[in-house]
């Protein structure tokens, strides 16, 4: 029997990109293997993500897309995973009846069997979400990894899913389930079998890192093993030459994990930690559980275990009921930290959060929203640009991630792009060179080897 071609497309984040690598690596091996256009698949999955209405709108013109591939090839399987599929369950289904499999976010090492399933009873929906469950060990495979050359030595693992902080605006602990850690032994042997395949970089993945380990047994033999361990056991893997994590709420942040940046040589003097706004009022209604105040202190005292640190962070703009006074206060901040970048979003209402259950009086207008977002990202790419030219004339190690003809392109430690002139012999994929840095823009920066 020949095997089929599946095709993935993934929304939303660095979660989703990891789980659509499990996703692909549960298929190898079982009759499937990987395509990359959406019209010659005979399986097409989309990995979902359902953080803003944006991306859940995106997802549903996909689907409507293809009703017509659907109709001109009737054995054409598709499957929705990720977080609209947990959200949705049996809805898409009945809104799209050309959906032969919705998959939740805990099911996806099942993908296999449940299209096995779908193909002998139809329709499948499988969104159970466990709270004590044991992540599964998928080891990377050689071939499972279809890049060429630009990823491939730049790796994300898995050390926990879920989330049990209930902001208020987000989907993620309903999508995600409660907060689960993988066994410390099972992150590190992970890990050491990727850096066997050549990974170079590594980047711990959780929704909420700095509790680790704090739900559930990771470590037999330490109950106080945390995530600070972790990162401590995870740098001696030999051959691994980076290691960065993300994501961590900043209330969680302790000294111990600041620490690590002064002590472990390979961690990146990077961190995206992420304030949502600036405002004491609008962070207690978003039920962040700290205060501007408290926020500023752990920066400071960040910069003081790691001077040369490049801070990222995420805003909202337009949480129901923020005031110009408290986006003044989300302005001010940016002034406070300089961050040397940031991710930031219009509030939007999702579906069984807790926000969207507030007085609608307290909802912004669109018009407001948006204006406060231009101001926002216009203010942060002055930052940003500036934040860059205090690197022009430094030397920076990069690793190396695409060559070409056309150019060279690399990064730095602190996650900066570096962009290269194509020198007459080409460096390696995964390489680390000197660059002296050259010229700045907002979100790259241009280099010269040295
Ligand atoms: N509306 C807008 N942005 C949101 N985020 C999470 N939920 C929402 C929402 N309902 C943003 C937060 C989070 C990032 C991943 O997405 O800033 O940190
Ligand atoms: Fe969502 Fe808050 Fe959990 Fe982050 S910490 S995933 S914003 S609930």
């Amino acid at each position: 029997m020949s095997e089929k071609v599946f095709y993935i497309k993934t929304f939303g984040c660095q979660m989703n990109e990891r789980d659509s690598e499990i996703i692909a690596q549960s298929l190898a091996g079982k009759g499937y293997i990987e395509g990359m256009d959406l019209d010659d698949a005979d399986l097409v999955i989309l990995n979902t993500c359902s953080i803003r209405a944006k991306a859940e709108q995106k997802v549903m013109s996909l689907l409507g897309y293809l009703r017509k591939n659907k109709r001109a090839n009737p054995a054409l399987k598709i499957c929705v995973a990720g977080c609209v599929a947990q959200q949705e369950g049996d809805r898409i289904i009945d809104r799209m009846s050309h959906v032969d499999l919705v998959i939740g976010t805990q099911n996806i090492y099942n993908i296999a069997e449940l299209l096995v399933k779908a193909d002998r009873e139809g329709s499948v929906v499988a969104t159970d979400l466990k709270d004590q469950y044991d992540i599964p060990n998928l080891l990377p495979s050689s071939d499972s990894d279809p890049d060429q050359n630009n990823t491939l030595f730049r790796k994300f693992v898995t050390i926990m899913q879920g989330c049990n902080n209930y902001c208020t605006y987000c989907v993620v602990p309903y999508t995600r389930g409660r907060e689960v850690s993988r066994k410390h032994n099972d992150i590190t042997d992970e890990v050491k079998a990727l850096v066997n395949e050549g990974v170079k970089e590594i980047t711990l993945l959780g929704q909420n890192v700095n509790s680790y380990g704090k739900t559930n047994e990771v470590h037999p033999a330490n109950n106080k093993y945390s995530f600070s361990d972790l990162l401590h056991d995870v740098a001696e893997i030999q051959g691994l030459k980076r290691l960065r994590f993300t994501t961590s709420n900043p209330k969680d942040l302790t000294e111990e994990l600041m620490v690590c940046f002064r002590d472990i040589d390979i961690l990146c003097p990077q961190f995206h930690l992420p304030v949502q706004a600036g405002s004491d009022s609008v962070l207690k209604r978003m039920n962040r559980k700290y205060s501007v105040a408290d926020y500023l202190d752990k920066v400071d005292k960040l910069r003081e275990f790691c001077p040369d640190i490049a801070l990222t962070t995420d805003i909202i703009v337009g949480f129901p009921g923020e005031t110009e006074d408290d986006f003044a206060g989300t302005m001010q901040l940016l002034e406070t930290v300089r961050y040397h970048g940031s991710f930031s979003f219009k509030y939007s209402d999702r579906p069984g959060t807790r926000a969207s259950t507030f007085d609608k009086k307290l909802q912004i207008e669109e018009s407001v929203k948006s204006r406060r977002l231009s101001r926002f990202q216009a203010r942060q790419d002055e930052i940003s640009l500036e934040r860059n030219r205090e690197y022009i004339g430094k030397i920076k190690n990069v690793m190396i991630e695409e060559c070409s003809e056309k150019g060279v392109r690399g990064r730095t430690d602190t996650n900066h792009i570096v962009h290269l002139p194509c020198p007459t012999k080409l460096p390696v994929p995964g390489s680390f060179i000197d660059v002296k840095i050259v010229h700045a823009g907002n979100h790259s920066l241009r280099g010269e080897i040295v």
